[in-house]
Parts: C-alpha cells; structure tokens; sequence
C-alpha cells in the first residue's frame, strides 16, 4: 500500500493592513496594523514555523487599486493592499528568529532593472542562509506602470516576453558568473578571489545590457526558489519554462483541477518532470474548538466584509471597473492588460455557472478567490483533503481573515489533526529552501533553463 500524500502548507500574507480579507482590519482582534513594527514578522515567522509551514509568501504590488471608480479612494479608505511597505526588508528579521521557513517574496519585474535585483536577492539568499525564494510578478495595476515614466503598463504577452529575458540575465548573473571555486579567502596567499573564475555575462539582448560580472560571491542556492502565479495561456509557458512553485486560486476545485493539469502539461513541453514544481491552492481555513464555535466565528468575521473594498479588489485584480455594473450583473469576460486568470475564473472558465457582481465581491471578500473552508476541525481535514485529492496540489497557500488568529488556528489545530491522519510532516528536512521542497541539492536541477544557459 503507498503512503497517503502529505499536505503542504504555506502562508500567504503581505506587508499590509488588508491582503485578502478587506475590511476584516476592523475586527477587534486584528493585528495587522502593527506591520509596520518588526516584532509582528517576528511572532507571526516563529508561530510558522512551530507549524512546520514549507514558508511565508509574502504579495506586493506597487501601485494602488485605482480602477474601482477611477478612484483610489475606496482603496485607501478600507486599507486594501495600501499603505503597503516593501516585503525584502522585513525577511532579514523573521530568519533571525527561525531556522527553517522559507521565504517567497514578490517582486514585479516590470520596474526594475534585473542587475541590483539579483544582488539584493543573493544578499537575502545569504543572510538567510539559503531560504529565500522569489514570486515572479510582471505587475497588473497600470497605476504601478504610470508612477514609474510609463503612460501605462505593457501589454499583457509583452510583459512575459521581457520577462522571460529578465529571467535569463539574473540566471547568467546567480548561476554563471561566479565558478564554484572562485572564493579562495586564503589568508596566506592574500587571495580573496581568483580572478580568472569569475566572468562577466555578456549580455546584449532587446531590453537589457549587462557585459559585467555579478556583484555578490555565490549563495547557497544561487537562484532562489523561484514561484510564479500567472495561469494564462502566456503565463502557463512562462511558468511550465521558470516556476518551481506555483500559486493558484480557483474558486472551485474542477477549475483548480484543471490548471493544475494544464500546468503539469506546460511543464511536460518544457521538458520539465512533474516532480519538478509543487503546486499550492490558495484557501482560507476557518475553524475552532468545535463546529458550533466555528460557525460563530465565521458569523462574527463575515460581520467586517465590506463590497465596496471587495470591489476595489476585483477591479484592480481584472482591470475591469464594477462600478460601471449593477451588482446584480453577471459577470462577462473582458480580455484587458490586467491579470487574466481572475476575471477567467468568474466568467468564460466555467460555463456552467455565472457569477453576479455582488457574488463575485462577496466570494473574495473572505479569503480572496480560493474556497474558504470551515467548520470543526475534523470537517476542515476532510475538507483539506478532499481538495487535496481530487485536485492533484501539493499544498495549501492560506489566506488569512485575522491576524494571527487564522494561523494561530491552523497551527495549534489543524497541524495536529493532519499529523495524526499521516497527512502531514512531523519535523523539517534540513537543508535550504529548495533542499527541503525537493529533497534533492540546494541548486536548481540540470533540466531547468538557468542550468543551460552558457555564457
Ligand atoms: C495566489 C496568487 C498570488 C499573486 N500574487 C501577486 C503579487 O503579489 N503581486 C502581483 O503583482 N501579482 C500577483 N499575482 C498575479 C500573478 O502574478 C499574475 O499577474 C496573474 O495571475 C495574472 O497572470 P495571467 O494573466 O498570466 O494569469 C498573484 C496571483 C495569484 C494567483
């Protein structure tokens, strides 16, 4: 008999006040106004990790969610994904207090050139001694685009064309332009570096020119782990070539079923092994003590749901303003140069079912656009399971409602629960990131694209 597929877990959070559950910032027992102090990271990194959660992934955006009534306001009145601050810089502090969660940052492309990029990502793979990990974001929000000297972002495929040679100069710059053997740090000889083993790059293509070496020595795992969550046509051929992991969300488990399938194929033609990528599913569990208990909780959160921030969210998400729309409208597919994936789900990827405006703002408002699952713990672990099977993800990306007190639920309840079905790991594996995820070297495999690059 083989043993029962364990569940994966990863926190999904953001340097922010609202991530996923706009409005529920105003629940008494929120802690999300303290992100801007570092002893929020610190206890949130610490309670992951007792969990023995694979890591935190933190989102980002750099603009604000401008496309709800061409305003920015009910962006900033209900604090959804603004004020934001910079996720790399909180990473340093929460490895000092862990060993192992890993750490999977978001961080758009689009606006910055790749060469500071990949120093400041060695730099984290250094300081956290290899547990660092990037999610691979072109942007969606044309108020990024328009704050940064653009009239407004690049279109859509564009945007994976130029990240796709983004990807292949910091692949030049992590993976070959430092040899193995380069650092001497020889006292005697008084050779810190040998010159000859490290190279300049070279590189000359249609948006980027970098002829010279990388700043940093080696890190541990070279290329961080690198993530991804674009499931467009153009978006699955990216991430099938790059992601080792991959975020989706899908608000039912036939449509999560079939992205994972289409992705496990994009991988197949890029000669990719299934086993060389996990695959999350974003959820949100609610649970308590008892199912009565749950219930309730669930009753007292859905009290701080507020549509006018869901809406906010939805808008800037799909590009598309619903407050152009009745709220009894059924939502339609409109192709635009926002993320695709999300106005898909809630339209043309599941004709069977049509979503109304006002149902699509109140799906996403707990949670974001996976399912939320509640109940007693032993009806969450069906649940979790259920998905997990009938799906084929490796694991769970959990949104949170309140902070920490969806995490501290999952930690000290569910954890345990699913341990005890043999649905979940008991201790971390040692080793970096990527050696923990993969079981196999800290490096990126020889079958991946940055292996194969020469200079
Ligand atoms: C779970 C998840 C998390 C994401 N996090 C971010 C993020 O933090 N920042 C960002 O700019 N885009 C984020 N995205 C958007 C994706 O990177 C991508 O732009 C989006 O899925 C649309 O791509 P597509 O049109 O190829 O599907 C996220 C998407 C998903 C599904």
């Amino acid at each position: 008999m083989s043993a029962k597929r364990q569940i994966r877990f990863n926190a999904f959070t953001m340097n922010t006040v609202g991530h996923q559950a706009p409005g529920l910032w105003a629940h008494p027992r929120d802690q999300m106004h303290r992100y801007r102090q570092l002893s929020y990271w610190t206890e949130l990194a610490r309670l992951l990790e007792r969990g023995l959660f694979d890591g935190i992934f933190l989102a980002d955006v750099l603009g604000i969610y401008d496309v709800y009534g061409a305003s920015h306001d009910a962006a900033l009145h209900h604090a959804v994904q603004v004020p934001s601050n910079d996720p790399l810089l909180i990473i340093p502090a929460m490895a000092a207090v862990t060993e192992h969660l890993g750490f999977g940052t978001t961080f758009s492309l689009t606006y910055e050139h790749p060469y500071p990029f990949a120093r400041r990502m060695s730099t984290l793979d250094h300081l956290t001694e290899g547990r660092v990990g990037w999610n691979i974001v072109t942007g969606y929000l044309d108020s990024a685009a328009k704050n940064l000297g653009m009239a407004k972002q690049m279109a859509h495929d564009d945007r994976y064309d130029m990240a796709d040679e983004y990807l292949d100069v910091v692949y030049k710059l992590w993976e070959l332009s430092w040899e193995d053997a380069a650092i001497e740090r020889n006292k005697a000889t008084r050779r810190f570096t040998n010159p000859l083993r490290v190279h300049g790059i070279g590189h000359e293509g249609v948006h980027f020119s970098v002829p010279g070496i990388h700043l940093c020595e080696p890190s541990p795992q070279r290329t961080p782990v690198l993530y991804q969550a674009g499931a467009s046509s153009r978006g699955r051929l990216f991430s099938g070539r790059h992601a080792e992991c991959v975020f989706m969300c899908m608000p039912t488990a036939q449509l999560l079923k079939r992205s994972v399938d289409d992705f496990h194929a994009a991988l197949a033609e890029c000669g990719r092994e299934k086993s060389d990528a996990l695959v999350y599913g974003q959820a949100l569990i609610i649970t308590g003590e008892s199912r009565a208990k749950a219930e309730e909780k669930l009753a007292e959160y859905r009290h701080y749901l507020d549509l006018d921030a869901s809406l906010a969210l939805l808008s800037g998400w799909t590009g598309v303003d619903f407050a152009k729309f009745d709220l009894d409208a059924t939502v339609e597919y409109i192709e635009n140069d926002a993320g695709r994936t999300a106005l898909a789900s809630f339209s043309k990827a599941d004709p069977s079912r049509t979503w109304t405006v006002r149902a699509a703002a109140e799906f996403i408002a707990l949670g974001g656009r996976g399912p939320v699952l509640s109940g007693s713990v032993a009806d969450v672990c069906d649940q979790l399971v259920s998905w997990f099977e009938a799906t084929g993800i490796d694991g769970f990306n959990l949104a949170f409602a309140v902070a920490n007190e969806t995490f501290e639920d999952v930690v000290n309840l569910v954890v345990p629960e699913l341990q005890r079905q043999g649905r979940y790991r008991s201790a971390y594996q040692p080793g970096t990131l990527r050696e923990k995820l993969f079981g196999r070297g800290p490096r990126l495999p020889a079958n991946h694209r940055a292996r194969q690059l020469v200079l």
